[in-house]
């Protein structure tokens, strides 16, 4: 067997590949289509460069094999525009031992994949093509592949979008469940929940907050006293004074709703807004006695949107209470109770945003139905109060 005979596999002849051979030499031409057809390509040839040039678009083939030395444009100019033309075709440049130092730049610079000398022997012609051919092959494979791991990775950031955007509207269905169900358990807070977090994010952006503090101060305010849930019925509804043992329980509110908070990772953030929501800008507050800036902001925004609601809303024991009686009480509390500078910035909202806020509130209250008769699901209430807060 003669040790120089082609190592690769000739392409299946049921599908020949197409290889473009330019020569302006007619005898190398012939002599090239039929060792190119007896080896199972499609030989495509063309005597002058400006015609292969105009049929690589048609003829589309995996391996263009050129001629150096050729009048018009020489094979390095021709082979350059080629893969202008069809990149993905790999190039051959076919060239007398003179023009060496030629065909050494033209593979240096990238524009050949091989050289082939003249004259040249025949089991090296067909194993250059045959390797050409299969470079071409996988650079199409490659491509393939990079396109197909391409697609997957957008499919699965769009499956990942998809199913955090799920369990992000599940947890937020199920937490508009839970404070529904902390409402039920204690009248007094009806709807309270849902108007501090809308008034705090009104007061929050009067402040200059923006996204992401906007939506953490809107989680806090919501859950504030999700950690009643924690507390015993006969001490979250004792109708008289609570004993001491009593307050001490139900001071723990704010922990339970912090501990609650650090199991759902999107609604960690919030969880020191809940922890800290009974603290007092003097330090009188609980659980930790904090005082000024040791309290998170989003704390001293509750604090005051939460003293505007229990005013100005319905109790058992007492009216509700108008918006200036509010804005009295919360002016003479500014460094005692509050910070006073949320308590400035609460000043400076028109009056009309608050009563707004409120008048929505009692809309959805409505739409809902009556509450305490029939019980929204709680993906309708979760809609209805997203519809509202645009
Ligand atoms: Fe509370």
């Amino acid at each position: 067997m003669d040790p120089r005979a082609p190592t690769l596999v000739p392409p299946s002849p049921a599908a020949p590949e197409r290889v473009l051979v330019v020569d302006d030499d007619e005898l190398i031409l012939k002599a090239l289509a039929r060792i190119l057809e007896g080896s199972g390509f499609a030989p495509r040839c063309y005597a002058s460069p400006s015609a292969a040039l105009e049929a690589l678009e048609t003829e589309r083939p995996v391996v263009i094999i050129s001629d150096y030395m050729m009048p018009g444009m020489d094979g390095v100019a021709f082979l350059n525009q080629a893969r202008a033309r069809l990149p993905e075709a790999v190039r051959i440049l076919c060239t007398a031992a003179d023009d060496f130092r030629v065909a050494l730049e033209a593979v240096n610079s990238g524009e050949v994949y091989r050289i082939i000398s003249k004259p040249w022997h025949q089991a090296e012609l067909v194993t250059t093509v045959c390797q050409a051919a299969e470079a071409a092959r996988l650079r199409r494979e490659n491509d393939r592949l990079t396109a197909e791991v391409q697609r997957q990775n957008g499919q699965l950031r769009e499956m990942n979008t998809r199913l955090e955007e799920m369990v992000r509207a599940r947890t937020q269905a199920l937490l508009e469940g839970l404070i529904a169900a902390l409402d039920y358990r204690d009248a007094e807070t009806q709807w309270h929940s849902q108007r501090v977090s809308l008034f705090a994010q009104r007061l929050a952006r009067q402040l200059g907050f923006d996204e992401p503090d906007l939506t953490t101060i809107k989680h806090g305010a919501l859950l504030h006293d999700i950690g009643k849930i924690g507390v015993r019925d006969r001490v979250l509804l004792k109708p008289g004074p609570l004993t001491t043992d009593e307050w001490t329980e139900m001071k723990r509110h704010p922990e339970l709703g912090w501990a609650l908070l650090q199991r759902v990772d999107y609604l960690r953030p919030a969880s020191s807004i809940v922890l800290q929501h009974q603290e007092r800008w003097d330090g009188a507050g609980y659980p930790a006695g904090l005082r000024g800036e040791e309290i998170v902001a989003g704390a001293r925004i509750f604090h005051v949107v939460d003293t505007l609601d229990a005013i100005t809303s319905d109790r058992p024991y007492r009216r509700a209470r108008p918006f200036e009686h509010a804005v009295d009480e919360i002016t003479r509390c500014a460094g005692t109770q509050f910070d006073p500078s949320v308590v400035e910035a609460f000043l400076s909202v028109p009056p009309e945003d608050w009563e707004r806020i409120r008048l929505d509130v009692e809309t959805v209250a409505v739409l809902s139905g009556e509450l305490a008769e029939s019980p929204p699901a709680p993906e309708d209430l979760a809609a209805a109060l997203d519809a509202l807060r645009g």
